[in-house]
């Protein structure tokens, strides 16, 4: 009662002295300064992912994400109506450098550089050779190219791409189908489903097709428990597993893209939640608070790098059919849709 009592007091007086503060900033004119400093002293979790991300990608010799990203540029040279005779000139180089190093490392996983090797190799087969695309093709020639890429992973004809035939209203069932569920049978959702779903999910779109995030996935009780109390969107629901998306600052070489691995993830993260609905699962998107406490406590639990930081989380599992799910009424087109709004 006594602890209760002064605990009260004593956060009662920190507000007040936080007011003070910035009544006082605000006075002198400085009131931006403060929320400025405030702002970073929440933020400062994610703002130091993006500065030890940012740097250690500029560090590095060779990283995945930007070899990632110049194989894409090269796919999107390629893909021109008219083919430039030389291009790339300014990064091929370095490309071939990061497969060099990234494949005698043992680093590059074996998609990417199966994708990468397929694309080099189109590429130097379009191309006129100048001294700096001669210079880089000797190396992929010599050390690098070997016969074990899969040669059609290069730009194909829009005709080729594979049929669809799910109907609007198809699309339009699944999307009612899905609602945020909160409630969940005791079963226990298996590894399999969760990479099954992410099958799915791999297929959106990403910044220069980086995907520069993972989904950490956790089905054992007590850890789920633990994670999916951190954030406290979920407080008094039972969330049977859960995925935390986690982004790398790392896959970036420029603060600019500060918002590329958010993005990214997030648009997987509704493919995903769609095929899980395709596999029976319902889920729960688990907002992230920016919060120091939360963050320090995340942090440790997954041990995440410097150069990481938790975007959100998804509880999954199989819905209980008796639990209620609440309406969420959906705001529509009219509103939401604005048609040639006029410009400034
Ligand atoms: C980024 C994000 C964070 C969310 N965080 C929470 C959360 O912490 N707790 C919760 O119960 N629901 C959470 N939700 C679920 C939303 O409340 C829900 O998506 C919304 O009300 C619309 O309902 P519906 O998903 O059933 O269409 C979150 C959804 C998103 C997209």
């Amino acid at each position: 009662m006594n602890i209760k009592f002064f605990s009260r007091i004593f956060f009662r007086l920190l507000d007040l002295a936080d007011k003070a503060t910035r009544l006082f900033f605000r006075l002198i004119g400085l009131g931006y300064v403060y929320w400025l400093f405030q702002t970073y002293i929440k933020l400062r979790f994610k703002i130091k992912a993006l500065y030890n991300g940012t740097k250690k990608n500029r560090g590095e010799k060779y990283n995945l994400y930007n070899f990632r990203r110049n194989i894409h540029r090269l796919e999107k040279g390629l893909s021109y109506a008219t083919l430039k005779p030389v291009f790339a000139e300014d990064y091929i180089g370095e490309t071939i450098h990061y497969l060099v190093e990234g494949q005698k490392n043992n680093e590059f996983d074996y998609g990417s550089l199966g994708w990468g090797k397929a694309v080099l190799n189109e590429y130097f087969s379009k191309v006129n050779h100048t001294k700096t695309i001669s210079k880089a093709f000797a190396t992929f020639e010599g050390t690098v190219r070997n016969n074990g890429f899969p040669k059609n992973e290069i730009p194909y004809a829009e005709e080729e791409r594979p049929f669809s035939d799910i109907t609007y209203e198809q699309l339009m069932q699944l999307s009612l189908r899905r609602r945020s569920v909160r409630h969940y049978k005791d079963k226990q959702v298996t590894e399999e489903v969760v990479k099954k779903a992410y099958e799915v999910a791999k297929y959106a779109p990403s910044a220069c097709n980086r995907q520069s995030f993972h989904y950490y996935f956790y089905n054992q009780p007590e850890i789920v428990k633990k994670l999916s109390q951190i954030p406290g969107g979920v407080a008094g629901y039972d969330i049977p597993s859960v995925v935390v998306l986690v982004g790398n600052y790392n896959g970036y070489f420029d603060e600019r893209d500060i918002n590329a691995p958010i993005i990214d993830a997030s648009l997987s993260a509704m493919s995903f939640l769609y095929a899980l609905e395709t596999l029976g699962l319902a889920s729960v998107c688990i907002n992230w608070p920016n919060l120091p406490d939360r963050e320090k406590n995340i942090r440790k639990v997954l041990n995440l790098k410097k150069h990481e930081f938790v975007i959100m989380m998804i509880g999954l599992g199989y819905a209980d059919a008796k639990g209620k799910v609440p309406f969420s009424q959906k705001r529509i087109p009219e509103e939401v849709v604005k048609v040639n709004a006029i410009l400034k």
